[in-house]
């Protein structure tokens, strides 16, 4: 599962993931700057977000209520925040783009 991570410059870097993981974690194992994931995935921090591509963003599961509720707490949230976390890779997500905040908080 290729995925394609922005950073806030611009820089783009292309990753490849197994069906499982999540978002948040097949970036850290390959080492994507800005996402801080403090809370390790329980959907307890909220430093863990990002921004979706327009292309993606309907593709994606929709965001839950405990998701939501966290994103409140993240540092500009945006229309297309969502939690990387919270997104677990299946074979649909080939492709998915999306962009890392500048900051976390
Ligand atoms: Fe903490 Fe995603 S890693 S909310």
């Amino acid at each position: 599962i290729n995925l394609v991570f922005v950073d806030a410059s611009g820089e783009r870097r292309e990753v490849s993931s197994v069906e499982g993981r999540s978002l948040m974690e097949a970036a850290s194992l390959s080492g994507i700057p800005g996402i801080d994931a403090d809370c390790g995935g329980a959907c307890a921090c909220a430093t863990c977000q990002v921004y979706v591509d327009a292309d993606w963003l309907s593709r994606l599961p929709p965001i839950g209520e405990s998701e939501s509720n966290m994103l409140e707490f993240a540092a500009n949230r945006h229309e297309s925040s969502r939690l990387a976390c919270q997104i677990k890779l299946t074979p649909e997500l080939d492709g998915l783009t999306v962009t890392t905040p500048e900051f976390q908080f």
